[in-house]
C-alpha cells in the first residue's frame, strides 16, 4: 500500500478522511490516466474534508475538484479552493440544477450515504453529465449485502447487474436496446465503476468476416454431446436426402432440450451468501 500514489496522497492530507486498504489500489488503477490533467472530479460525500485534499493532491493543480454534502458545513472547504455544492445525493431536482450549474465532469465518486436509493439516483442522474472516457465510480457497495440501507433485492449490486444485462443487450441478434449510457462496468471488492464511452456503446452491432483463406475446418461445439451430435446427424440426413418441410424450429427445439439436460456446470453456481 506504501507504493499507492493515491496512499500516499492520503496520508499527506492533512485533514481526516477514512478510506478502506483495499480501495487505493483501486483507484490507482481507474484514475491514473487522469494525473495531471485539467480533468472536473466529483466526490459526493466530503464530511471531513481531508479526501478533498487527498485527490487535489493526486490529480494536481489543474483539476477542478468538487464536492457535494448534504451538510452545509462542508461549504467551509471552498475557502482552500474547492467547489461544494449542497443537495442530497437521493434528490433528482437537485441533480438536475447540480448539471445546469457545473456541466459535464469526467469523474464521479460516490462515497455519500450508500444507500440504495442514494447510490442508484445518484448513477440515474449523472451518467448522461458524464463525458466519453470518463467514469461513475461508487464506493462501499458492499452495503448492497447489509441491513439499514434498502430493499435488498432492489440493492446498488442488482441494480448493476441489470447494466449488465444492458450492455449485452447490444448484440444485434437481440432486440433494439436503446440505453447507451454505459459502455462497460467494473466490479473491485466494495466499489463498481461504469464507464462511460458513448462512440464505443452506440457503435453497430454486427458479424464480420475477414478475406483469410478458409480449409472449411468443421465446428465442434456440441461434439461434447453426443444427443445433440446425434440431431445434428439426423437434421444434415433430411437435408441431404431432399426433405423439403422446414424443421430447424423443431431441431433447434431439441437441441436446446438436450443442451439443457446435460448441463454440468451447475455445481459452479454456488452463491458465497445467502
Ligand atoms: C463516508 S462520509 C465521506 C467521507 C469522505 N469522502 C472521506 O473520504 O473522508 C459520507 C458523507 O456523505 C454525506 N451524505 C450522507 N447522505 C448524503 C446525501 N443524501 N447527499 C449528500 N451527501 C450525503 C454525509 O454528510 C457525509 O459527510
Amino acid at each position: 500500500m506504501n507504493d499507492s500514489p493515491s496512499y500516499q496522497s492520503y496520508m499527506r492530507s492533512p485533514f481526516r478522511s477514512i478510506k478502506h486498504t483495499t480501495y487505493f489500489r483501486v483507484y490507482d488503477e481507474l484514475f491514473d490516466k487522469y494525473r495531471g490533467k485539467p480533468v472536473t472530479f466529483v466526490e459526493i460525500g466530503v464530511l471531513g474534508g481531508g479526501s478533498l485534499f487527498m485527490w487535489r493532491d493526486f490529480f494536481g493543480p489543474e483539476a477542478r475538484i468538487i464536492g457535494v454534502d448534504l451538510n452545509p458545513n462542508a461549504k467551509k472547504w471552498e475557502e482552500h479552493g474547492f467547489e461544494i455544492i449542497i443537495g442530497s445525493q437521493s434528490d433528482e431536482a437537485f441533480w438536475s440544477s447540480f448539471r445546469n450549474e457545473i456541466g459535464a465532469v469526467d469523474i464521479v465518486l460516490d462515497d455519500g450515504g450508500h444507500t440504495y436509493d442514494q447510490q442508484i439516483t445518484t448513477v440515474e442522474c449523472l451518467l448522461e453529465n458524464i463525458g466519453d472516457g470518463g467514469m461513475l465510480v461508487v464506493e462501499d457497495t458492499h452495503t448492497s449485502y447489509m441491513q439499514g440501507f434498502g430493499p435488498r433485492k432492489y440493492s446498488f449490486i442488482e441494480y448493476s447487474k441489470i447494466m449488465i444485462d444492458v450492455i449485452n443487450h447490444r448484440f444485434n441478434k437481440f432486440s433494439e436496446n436503446r440505453d447507451h449510457r454505459v459502455w462497460s462496468v467494473e466490479f473491485f471488492e466494495s466499489i463498481v465503476a461504469f464507464k462511460v464511452n458513448r462512440p464505443a456503446s452506440t457503435l453497430e452491432s454486427r458479424p464480420t468476416e475477414n478475406e483469410g483463406e478458409f480449409d472449411r475446418a468443421r465446428d465442434f461445439r456440441y461434439r461434447d454431446n453426443a444427443t445433440v451430435t446425434k440431431i445434428n446427424q439426423a437434421e444434415r440426413a433430411l437435408k441431404d436426402y431432399g426433405f423439403l418441410p422446414d424443421l430447424s424450429a423443431v431441431f433447434a427445439f431439441v437441441r436446446d432440450m438436450a443442451v439443457r439436460r446435460k448441463f454440468r456446470a451447475r455445481k459452479y453456481f454456488n452463491k458465497p451468501m445467502k
